[in-house]
């Protein structure tokens, strides 16, 4: 079977006039099977933005091939055409996505694109509101009148609508109150298990990302720095901090905890899961049990 996207040596130049060329992406070597649910993070400028923006051909490489689903996506026009609705990118600020009168009408964007029926249209617009928690009332009214969640909520909704088999997710969360994340992710776990897609989300938030990706890809300077189980990365702090960034605080306690001989297991990711041991720890039962 083929991988769901394949990545060989991506190098990505901005160049701008009269401005110095920004190597972004770096020679960089990535291959994500089907179903994967990944997590890439990386301090700010590290390169994570413009990575993505290869996945569905948004951006063109400066050298180096982007696969996907078995083909190369710059092969011809129509692959690329095809490789916009198979990679569905949700942008990190959603007011680039939104530019319909209605929300309704940003969300049918994609499938109109896609050439459906109108009848099918509708059903995926309905859907896909469903699914995000868009109210019938919401679909009326113009994008600009959203909440940030709301907006957050139209934008992965029309993504949505055109059933990608591979979403990804620039930042999703970002702005969000801590129960406004929390909603957004369990909603983006709930897509995966329903529709197996593979799911590629780029965040800051290193509590989020536990919550959701079971592989974790960190980008340093346009480059790759580590790729692996979130426990593996999680258990190099130290080089976390040279890449700027650092392990959710709940695990930096347990952590702590462990150390200094306390009955608590170390890789402790959430503060759900954190909240979970210590009740059963004051309970008198064994925090690993
Ligand atoms: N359109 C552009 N023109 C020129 N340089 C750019 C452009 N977009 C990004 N860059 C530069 O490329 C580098 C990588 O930027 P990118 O936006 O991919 O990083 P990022 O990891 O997504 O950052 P953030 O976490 O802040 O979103 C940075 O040095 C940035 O300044
Ligand atoms: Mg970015």
């Amino acid at each position: 079977m083929s991988k769901a996207i394949e990545i060989t040596n991506l190098t990505h130049k901005y160049t701008q006039s009269g401005a110095q060329e920004v190597v972004a992406v770096s020679d960089v070597n990535l291959s994500i099977e089907k179903g994967e649910s990944i997590g890439i993070i990386g301090h700010t400028g590290s390169g994570k933005s413009t990575l993505i923006s290869h996945f569905n051909g948004l951006l063109k490489p400066t050298s180096g091939d982007v696969v996907v689903d078995g083909t190369n996506i710059w092969a011809d026009k129509e692959t690329l055409r095809n490789a916009r609705f198979k990679v569905g990118l949700c942008f990190q600020y959603p007011e680039y996505q939104l530019f319909e009168e209605t929300v309704y009408k940003d969300i049918a964007f994609g499938p109109k694109n896609m050439k459906l029926s109108p009848e099918e249209i509708d059903e995926r617009v309905l859907r896909a509101a469903e699914f995000t928690g868009i109210s019938k009332s919401m679909l009326e009214k113009s994008p600009f009148e959203l909440s940030g969640g709301e907006k957050r909520r139209a934008a992965i909704a029309g993504v949505i609508a055109m059933n990608p088999e591979v979403i990804v997710l620039d930042e999703p969360a970002a702005g969000l109150d801590p129960a406004g994340r929390k909603s957004l992710i369990d909603m983006i776990k709930a897509y995966r298990d329903s529709t197996g897609s593979t799911v590629i989300m780029v965040t800051h938030n290193m509590e989020d990302i536990a919550r959701i990706a079971e592989r974790l890809i960190v980008i340093n300077r346009g480059k790759i720095a580590l790729d692996g189980t979130v426990d593996e990365v999680f258990s190099r702090s130290d080089d976390l901090v040279q890449w700027g960034l650092k392990v959710p605080e709940i695990t930096e306690v347990f952590t702590r905890l462990h150390n200094m001989g306390c009955n608590v297991p170390r890789g402790v990711y959430t503060v759900d899961e954190g909240v979970k041991i210590l009740s059963r720890v004051m309970r008198g039962g064994a925090g690993l049990g």
